[in-house]
């Protein structure tokens, strides 16, 4: 698994919630595609998922589901570096030297910051605001060179940019300038009620999310239900056609099928064909995960035996970076 001159790649997912459709086509498919290339880090970012109150109890079974997930997704722990963030403590440590070098007004301008605090205008906490340091730290902690998220996080990787160089240039080099990977088809899978806003596990529809563990009835049905427009082309467009297009990238992301493909395939057949089309390919997309998944949640032995090795090396990589970063600063090592 070590290799010196692999290029890294770390990514994360919060355990707030059950996975989505989306999260599968933005982030998980991607890591299982690059983990041969690259040294990867995949977590379950705990620490994060708190700057929203949780259930304790539900919040320990998530993060183990979502372990579980990235496992049933095809993460492959002789590949790659699965770990709970809370595990390595080296990522708060150096979020807060990261925060002393970030301004409150770049931290105000960021645009989950502003939706969830409307969203949630009692409970806007310091960690909400901060929450994007902590997310720099993970990456640069690891001297990631290629960060797979979806488009929703791009804003966020640009922080870690600015702050990665404004370190270095304050010291000297330290931290390797990540890059983002945002897929181009699948970065943004939209809501199945309201196809101009992002599919979100909090989403209070439940009809709006494909989750994970729905079952293949469940999902035909919803998307069955999915709202569209009101001609009856199946066309790639997502500006006036956001539903049929946001369809047809699922159909796409099940299938492989090109969009011009899609289109012939579906000329002069209505909505209700193609919907039915595309409820019976996801499904058959998310079954294997799901039936993985099921299976792997009986042996939670060997799940806690994957996460605590890989914790461990974590932390070494960890370690290492903030290390440097402490003695840069000026504290007194021993
Ligand atoms: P989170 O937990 O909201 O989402 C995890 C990943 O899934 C992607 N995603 C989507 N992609 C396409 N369509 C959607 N509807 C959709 N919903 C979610 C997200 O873009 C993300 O890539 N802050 C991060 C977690 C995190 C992280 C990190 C990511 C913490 N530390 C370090 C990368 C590197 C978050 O809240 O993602």
């Amino acid at each position: 698994m070590e290799s010196e001159n692999r290029k890294v790649i770390l990514s994360g997912i919060q355990p707030s919630g059950i996975l989505t459709i989306g999260h599968l086509a933005g982030a998980l498919k991607n890591w299982v595609d690059l983990q041969t290339q690259f040294q990867s880090y995949y977590m379950i970012a705990d620490l994060h998922s708190i700057t929203a109150r949780q259930v304790p109890a539900e919040l320990r079974q998530r993060t183990m589901e979502t372990a579980a997930l990235f496992l049933a997704a095809g993460i492959d722990p002789d590949k790659s570096v699965l770990f709970i963030q809370s595990h390595v403590p080296q990522h708060s440590q150096l979020a807060w030297v990261l925060n002393t070098f970030t301004g409150f007004g770049e931290l105000g301008r960021m645009t989950q910051f502003k939706d969830k605090s409307e969203r949630h205008p009692e409970n806007i906490n310091a960690g909400l605001f901060t929450y994007p340091v902590l997310m720099a730290s993970d990456i640069l902690l690891y001297q990631a060179d290629l960060v797979p998220v979806g488009e929703d996080q791009k804003q966020h990787l640009e922080l870690t940019r600015n702050l990665a160089q404004r370190f270095n240039f304050n010291y000297s080099d330290t931290f390797k300038i990540p890059e983002p990977y945002i897929p181009k088809i699948g970065s943004r899978i939209m809501s199945l009620q309201n196809p101009n806003v992002k599919m979100s596990k909090s989403d209070e529809n439940v009809n709006s999310c494909i989750f994970l563990n729905d079952t293949n009835e469940v999902i035909i049905n919803k998307i069955k239900r999915s709202v569209t427009d009101s001609d009856a082309e199946v066309r790639f467009d997502e500006e006036n056609k956001s539903g049929i297009s946001n369809l047809m990238t699922l159909y796409h992301l099940a299938t492989g099928v090109s969009f011009e493909d899609i289109e012939k395939l579906f000329v002069g057949k209505g909505y209700g064909d193609f919907k039915l089309a595309v409820g019976n390919v996801v499904a058959d997309w998310i079954l294997p995960v799901r039936e993985k998944f099921n299976e792997i949640m009986k042996d939670k032995n060997r799940l806690k035996e994957v996460l605590e090795y890989g914790a461990i090396q974590a932390q070494k990589v960890a370690y290492k970076t903030l290390d440097k970063v402490y003695k840069k600063v000026g504290f007194v090592r021993f």
